[in-house]
């Protein structure tokens, strides 16, 4: 069978085409902020086009909603209705965390070492009488199905956690940490935005969903993914209010507030549509060559930047087991300094990023999509043991 990525990247001309940085940049930062394909800056500079000469027509635009919502839920097994298009990520995150009704005595288990998005939404509902406990792990981001099952208590009811460490690159087994956690009635909330658009990163026991489009989804930023499981509307009450998410017959509003049925609840006045197009155009090129295929392209390009630098001397944070392996590798090296190799590779026109943990060490983040090559990580390799 013809490998779907075959196409985009075997052919050097095509794979310039669709991803025009591969022509001055070697990418190597997508768990940071994504550049755009071709495609998609395309569809985003059509429908703008359309504005500088009219508009488009109501159905147009309620029809490219629609066929946004139907993409996102083919790409996480959910129901069109129970998606919402908004963005960034934390604004998702914050609607579940303001939008549950609590009761007193309340647990939610969150991580502390987690991207501050997914920190402070549950850290903030302690103004709130609910109790905010921290899972602990031996290695940055390895959390386990075990481990959340050893910390959850009769008070737990909600556990949120990112489906990938943003700096270990650890990802974690949701399906497993879904299952326990629905078989215990646990509520369970999920920042994917380290994982949507490269690995499989489904519904099947997850309640709550939210991932901007600006990382792996090759999307533009401050428009995402937002699901809430249909059973959960009514536990998760939307927070922001206005004409969109709340029937508002000729736009007159009503004494008594009906939301609107389906998780448009949650939007509550005009989408950004530049963005919702090119998140679905990014969304149909990444289902087009196959998410299991793409997350499969991914391992392999980490694994073999991994085994060059490890011949160079470099430490790698992350997953011992290639199974919660993603698509980042977070390297340091005894000797080097890392500001140093970040800047280095930065005016040799690499990019990736410079992290660190909350004891200070510093890391350089390499975070390669499926289009990435070979032959550009050879070239990283060459640059990093030339300036060593
Ligand atoms: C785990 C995680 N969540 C969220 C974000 C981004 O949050 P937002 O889309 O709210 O800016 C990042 C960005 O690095 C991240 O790594």
């Amino acid at each position: 069978m013809l490998d779907p990525l075959a196409p985009l990247v075997i052919d050097e001309n095509s794979r310039q085409r669709t991803f025009p940085i591969t022509r001055k940049k070697i990418f190597l930062s997508h768990a940071a902020v994504t550049t755009l394909p071709e495609p998609v800056a395309r569809a985003m500079n059509e429908y703008n086009g359309l504005w500088t000469t009219g508009f488009p027509d109501y159905s147009e635009t309620l029809a490219l909603i629609a066929d946004a919502k139907n993409t996102a839920a083919e790409l996480i097994r959910a129901e069109p209705d129970e998606i919402a298009l908004l963005g960034p990520t934390s604004l998702g995150l914050n609607l579940f965390a303001l939008g549950i009704h609590w009761r007193p005595g309340d647990e939610v288990i969150c991580y502390f070492e987690d991207y501050p998005a997914n920190v402070y939404p549950w850290l903030g509902l302690q103004r709130q009488g609910v109790e905010v406990r921290f899972l602990r792990t031996e290695n940055l981001g390895e959390i386990t199905p075990e481990q959340v099952r050893a910390n959850l208590t009769r008070k737990t009811r909600l556990v949120a956690l990112a489906s990938c460490h943003f700096v270990s690159g650890y990802r974690l087994d949701l399906a497993a940490i879904g299952r326990l956690l629905h078989e215990e009635e646990i509520l369970f909330s999920v920042d994917a935005i380290q994982t949507l658009g490269a690995f499989p990163t489904t519904v099947e026991h997850v309640d709550f969903l939210s991932a901007d489009a600006h990382k792996w989804l090759l999307g533009p930023v401050s428009i995402g993914v937002v699901f809430v499981r249909k059973d959960r509307f009514e536990i998760c009450r939307p927070v922001l209010l206005g004409s969109r998410n709340i029937k508002s017959p000729g736009f007159v509003a009503q004494a008594e507030m009906e939301f609107m049925p389906s998780a448009q609840r949650y939007e509550p006045g005009v989408l950004n549509m530049p963005g919702v197009v090119g998140m679905r155009a990014a969304m149909r090129l990444l289902l087009d060559a196959g998410i299991e295929r793409v997350a499969e392209r991914i391992i392999g390009l980490r694994a073999y930047l991994g085994e060059g630098l490890r011949q160079l001397g470099f430490d790698q944070l992350g997953p011992a087991h290639p199974v919660n392996a993603a698509g980042i590798l977070t390297v340091r090296h005894p000797r080097q300094d890392m500001p140093k190799l970040y800047e280095r590779l930065t005016a040799a026109d690499v990019v990736c990023s410079l992290r660190q943990d909350r004891q200070g060490n510093q890391y350089v983040r390499f975070s390669p999509h499926f289009y990435n090559t070979e032959a550009e990580l050879d070239q990283v390799l060459k640059l990093i043991e030339n300036a060593m």
